[in-house]
């Protein structure tokens, strides 16, 4: 069932018409669907209901915190990456204990919030890193849980710009590395070995490569067990990839992907982690935003739309297929037209469709940007001193501003004029 979805010739979020929320929020908006994001944990999660997991969704795909306490409401964790998701995590009621701190450039600071919340355990990607955790944590006399992030040289990720798991990628220890790190790792007297960790790339349409990254880590799990390490987790991150429209390649469906992992991860006898953050939220949000005008040059048809590529840079920098369609349903007989849907960004990239078939449209005509409720808003910026795009969240006949749109005061706010200049 969609949750974004047509009723009387009117798309709808839930319960509620989008023209509503246009006119009362404004365009353009991100307008996020509970139920979707709901529905969609629980399709990963209910698949591993039947062995240790944790499934702690990666916060940098949507990160405002109504929806981390949505998600956090039905027992799921977080993956932070920065100091900043920490904090939005705890905010949302994700316990520490289901926290797990990701990335390759965590500074001292940032594991001290860390350790301090307390949480699960933390990805660490370099031996830089594993020294300066295991000072922090001396400073604080605790002892930090670890698992490396070890890069298993596998391809991956349907764009070059996503995919992590290549040995020139930065992320990770170096496969053939493995095994020094975590001697050097059990000798510091303030790190706990805990656990293995990788993460492969994002929107990945196929088993293979998760396939081929179990049995190397299951491999080097048996090994690092010989040497007399403790591994009690293995956290296969995230990057399950989803469908983004008809015409795009369809991701395996999360129960075969968990009936793979399971069956290949069987008699590992690991506590299963897994960092999922498009295939949670991508369905569950839209972008919808109004046609300011239709363009016509001669050679193309531009729709010139209030949203632009700072509100979603997704088509701009990875060229992402996004399925766009009137927020009024064109009828049966309606004139079908070829446009190139473009933002008001003084960029020739603000384009998000070329030569796309829309029914015609003109100005004030509401249109939206679906599979936009992961890396949309999160990615979102001010460029051309456009106020940071506002979300809203819809439960049933219910919505709510869940981040509002800043005034160009609010936005003047933060910067200043030196006294050298006034
Ligand atoms: N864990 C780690 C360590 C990650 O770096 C990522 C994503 C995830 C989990 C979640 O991956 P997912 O399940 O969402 O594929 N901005 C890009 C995607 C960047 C992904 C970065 N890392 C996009 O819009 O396609």
């Amino acid at each position: 069932m969609r949750h974004f979805d047509f009723r009387n010739g009117e798309m709808y979020a839930e319960d509620v018409p989008l023209s509503q929320i246009a006119r009362e929020v404004g365009t353009p908006v991100y307008v996020y669907s509970s139920a979707t994001f709901e529905r969609h944990y629980k399709v990963f999660s209910d698949v591993f209901s039947d062995v240790d997991a944790l499934v702690a969704y990666s916060v940098k795909a949507n990160s405002n915190i109504a929806v981390l306490a949505t998600l956090a409401k039905l027992g799921c964790g977080a993956d932070v990456v920065s100091g900043g998701e920490l904090v939005r995590a705890l905010t949302a009621g994700v316990p520490a204990s289901k926290i797990v701190f990701s990335g390759v450039g965590k500074t001292a600071e940032e594991m001290r919030m860390a350790l301090k919340a307390g949480i699960r355990i933390f990805n660490v990607e370099s031996l830089p890193e594993l020294h300066a955790l295991n000072a922090v944590a001396g400073e604080m006399g605790k002892s930090a849980p670890i698992a490396f992030r070890v890069n298993p040289d596998v391809s991956a990720g349907g764009h070059e710009k996503i995919s992590t798991g290549k040995a020139e990628n930065k992320f990770g220890i170096a496969w053939h590395k493995a095994e020094e790190a975590y001697a050097l790792a059990a000798s510091l007297p303030h790190i706990s070995v805990e656990g293995v960790d990788v993460h492969i790339g994002s929107q990945i349409d196929s088993l293979d490569p998760f396939a081929r990254t179990i049995d190397k880590i299951g491999e080097l799990i048996g090994r690092l067990r010989q040497a007399g390490h403790t591994i009690k987790s293995f956290d296969i991150g995230g990057g399950l990839g989803i469908p983004y429209g008809d015409n795009q390649k369809i991701p395996p469906h999360p129960s075969e992907y968990g009936a793979m992992v399971k069956d290949a991860t069987r008699g590992l006898d690991v506590e299963l982690i897994f960092e999922p953050g498009r295939m949670v939220s991508g369905n569950s949000g839209v972008l919808l935003s109004k046609v300011i005008y239709a363009k016509e040059t001669g050679t193309r048809n531009f729709l010139i739309i209030d949203a632009a590529m700072n509100d979603l840079i997704r088509p701009a920098l990875y060229d992402a297929y996004h399925d766009i369609e009137a927020v009024t349903a064109p009828g049966s007989n309606f004139e079908e037209t070829e446009y190139d849907v473009v933002g008001p960004v003084c960029e020739t990239g603000d384009t998000f469709a070329r030569g796309r078939a829309l029914p015609r449209m003109q100005a004030d005509d509401l249109l939206v940007f679906h599979t936009a409720g992961a890396y949309g808003a999160a990615q979102a910026s001010q460029y051309n001193t456009r106020p940071l795009v506002p979300e809203v969240l819809v439960n049933g006949e219910r919505y709510e501003v869940i981040r509002e749109r800043p005034s160009i005061e609010d936005i003047l706010k933060t910067e200043k004029i030196p006294d050298w200049l006034s």
